[in-house]
């Protein structure tokens, strides 16, 4: 199965993936923990990159859509993906429909996770990321359950990049919403619950 997950900042995209992960093991392809590796190892791309991500604005297609198409071609995601942040405009999500075509793979599901604006800003001021593998969870938590990391408060969580961030993803995002209704693919999750009772719902509606 292949999933795109759509929401906004903080909604809980990458936490129900991690979810799907680790029950039914697809690949998590997430472009921000893809691109924040490339900015800690110092790549080209990395640089380019960290100046969008930290004023909260999305990385240039022509950045974002090769890393995307490099790691789609790995043998591993052949089992099935979870696309998290990606796409993120309408140009990307063409891009992705073509690709997929060229390939002969079907997209299953386009999944909205749906929150509120003030349940974001709440979750988001309290996340924690970990430093080495990129598993989320909140301030509690101050190692890494999944590999021992150091958990750290990423960089464009600061409520004004935060709010930059929303603001992109009102104007450049939120109209896939419609784009993949139009395909008919589209299921929608009410985020703004705890994560087990999100998740519960999330796999009711992939059929899982
Ligand atoms: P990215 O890393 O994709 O960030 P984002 O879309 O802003 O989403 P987040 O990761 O912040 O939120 P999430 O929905 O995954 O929530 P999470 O599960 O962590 O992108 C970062 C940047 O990279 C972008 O701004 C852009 O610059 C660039 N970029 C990335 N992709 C790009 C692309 N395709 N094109 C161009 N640029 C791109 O949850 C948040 C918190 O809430 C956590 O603490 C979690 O524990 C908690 N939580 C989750 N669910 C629940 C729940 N149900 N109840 C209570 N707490 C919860
Ligand atoms: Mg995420």
């Amino acid at each position: 199965m292949n999933i795109v997950l759509l929401g906004a900042p903080g909604a809980g995209k990458g936490t129900q993936a991690q979810k799907l992960v680790e029950e039914f093991g697809f690949v998590h392809i997430s472009t921000g923990d893809l691109l924040r590796k490339a900015v800690k190892a110092g790549t080209r791309l990395g640089r380019q990159a960290k100046s969008y991500m930290d004023s909260g604005k999305l990385v240039p297609d022509e950045l974002v859509i090769g890393l995307v198409k490099e790691r789609l071609s790995e043998p591993d995601a052949k089992v099935g993906w979870i696309l998290d942040g990606f796409p993120r405009n309408t140009p990307q999500a063409v891009t992705l429909d073509s690709e997929l075509k060229s390939f002969e793979v079907t997209l299953d599901a386009a999944l909205l996770v749906d929150v509120e604006e003030d349940v974001i800003l709440n979750r988001l001021s309290s996340r924690r990321t970990c430093r080495s593998c990129g598993y989320t969870a909140t301030a509690d938590v101050s190692v890494c359950p999944r590999c021992g990391g150091q958990m750290y408060q990423r960089d464009d969580d600061k409520p004004s990049t935060i709010k930059e961030r929303l603001r992109t993803y009102q104007i450049q995002t939120a109209p896939l919403i419609e784009y993949y209704r139009g395909h008919g693919i589209l299921k929608k999750v009410n985020g703004a619950r705890s994560a087990e009772a999100v998740y519960s719902d999330v796999k009711e509606l992939l059929g899982l």
